[in-house]
């Protein structure tokens, strides 16, 4: 399918227009006449060389889609082309990144630079008349006004952003049924692992985030961060896998759940699916995503009842809380350069934020929807020990059936994610084409 995705190279120039005048925008209402984003340098361990994996500034990964940017630097001054100061040390340790090259680096004003000496005078030649400099780098406090304009505009992506996150959607898909496969064979979750890895053709370091690769009840941690290196003797019940890919620096976050057999929790699993899409079905611009956080509880409870989990009305199941003991997290959240994009709970350019409501803390999203947002649409449903516990001691935990949902303990969970692009009059699914593809629902 990637053969009819639009091309990001060609989408590129429009893109850097738009970010370079929605900076340029933010520096002048802030009085800054020029702004120095750094991308930044790995860490070490402590007391250590090894240098542990590296992710640059999202700002600098916003303007500049090369792989291999640790150190170098970007300056922008408002109407003049941005300037690349691309750090290329010379170093028989490791192999120095290749030069700059592609169509993108038509738009900037490139200097190969081989050592910080040389970095320095290249810089302080480039902000040679400036005087009100802004700098956001990794370890510095950059202006708070400044990127709370920056962060609230970010949600906004462009045909560009939206073109390499269809094709990270491609890449994580590749994966995902790589790693089905591995499952229905009876693999373990280190060899799952390794064959995601190897289907996406990513390390562990290209990653957006760690794969969350769960059998059984490992399903229940929501961020379950190991891999058993052994199968689960007798065979696994159940798998939900949480992955995704990079195209460009821009994310991918896809989630699935199987059922090794037909029965009870294979059935939720379909009636989850079904949840999700419908959720999906109402994302569109002017909606508020705490509404549709409301919803997705008020799904949950509908797929609680039908399948004589719970009863009670599906109102009385959201407002007593119990649904909130089978879905902790929020729907979804903003995605883009980072996984978890910034300005999900901002309100305006000047910052003030939405909290989510009380009984929903983990909510990262409480904006209204506007054309060209990208969220995930995640809806869960998990048996989670501490939760279930916690709720079977309250006079709510009455409306639960408790010795069925018992008997779904071992399965863990289910989540169903996809990443969805608002539409004015509706919504764009970035991951059930690219699934489908490959063959997965
Ligand atoms: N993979 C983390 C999340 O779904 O937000
Ligand atoms: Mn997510
Ligand atoms: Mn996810």
């Amino acid at each position: 399918m990637s053969a009819s995705l639009p091309d990001p190279d060609e989408l590129f120039r429009d893109h850097l227009d738009y970010q370079l005048a929605r900076y340029a925008e933010a520096l002048e209402a802030c009085g800054h006449d020029a702004l120095l984003i750094a991308a930044g340098e790995p860490g070490h361990h402590f007391l250590d060389d090894i240098e542990v994996s590296f992710k640059p500034n999202p700002h600098f990964r916003l303007f500049v889609p090369m792989p291999a940017v640790a150190g170098s630097s970007l300056l922008l001054r408002p109407g003049r082309r941005p300037v690349l100061l691309h750090y290329r040390p010379e170093d028989y340790w490791h192999l120095p990144p290749a030069p700059a090259a592609g169509s993108w680096t038509e738009s900037f004003e490139i200097h190969e630079v081989g050592s910080q000496e040389e970095q320095q005078r290249a810089q302080d030649a480039a902000l040679a008349g400036v005087n009100h400099l802004a700098v956001i780098a990794p370890g510095s406090q950059a202006p708070e006004p400044l990127l709370c304009r920056l962060d609230f505009g970010r949600a906004r992506k462009t045909a560009y952003e939206i073109a390499c996150m269809r094709l990270a959607n491609v890449r994580a898909a590749r994966g995902h049924r790589a790693a089905r496969d591995a499952f229905f064979a009876g693999a373990s979750e280190f060899a799952i692992h390794l064959a995601y890895l190897a289907a996406t053709e990513h390390e562990d370091a290209d990653l957006p985030y760690g794969n969350i690769i769960a059998l059984d009840d490992h399903g229940a941690v929501l961020h379950y961060q190991h891999r058993e290196r052994r199968a689960p003797p007798g065979g696994s019940r159940s798998f939900l896998i949480d992955a995704g890919a990079s195209a460009r620096g821009y994310a991918a976050d896809v989630t699935r759940t199987y059922s090794a057999a037909a029965g009870a929790f294979a059935d939720l699993i379909t009636a989850m699916d079904a949840a999700q899409q419908q959720l999906v079905a109402e994302v569109r611009a002017g909606v508020d995503f705490v509404d549709l956080h409301r919803a997705a509880h008020h799904a949950v409870a509908s797929v609680l009842r039908d399948a004589d989990l719970a009863v009670g009305s599906p109102e009385a199941l959201v407002e007593t809380g119990v649904t909130a003991g089978f879905l902790p997290h929020g729907l979804g959240h903003l995605i883009g350069v980072q996984t978890h994009d910034v300005g999900g709970r901002m309100q305006d350019a000047q910052g003030s934020v939405r909290l989510p409501p009380e009984a929903f803390p983990a909510l990262r999203l409480t904006r209204t929807l506007e054309p060209d947002f990208v969220v995930t649409i995640e809806p869960g449903l998990y048996f989670i020990p501490m939760l279930l516990d916690e709720l079977r001691s309250r006079p709510e935990g009455r409306a639960v059936a408790w010795d069925a949902v018992d008997a779904l303990r071992p399965y863990g969970g289910i989540r169903i994610e996809d990443d969805v692009r608002v539409t004015g009059s509706g919504s764009e699914n970035l991951t059930r084409p690219a699934l489908a593809a490959e063959g997965i629902a």
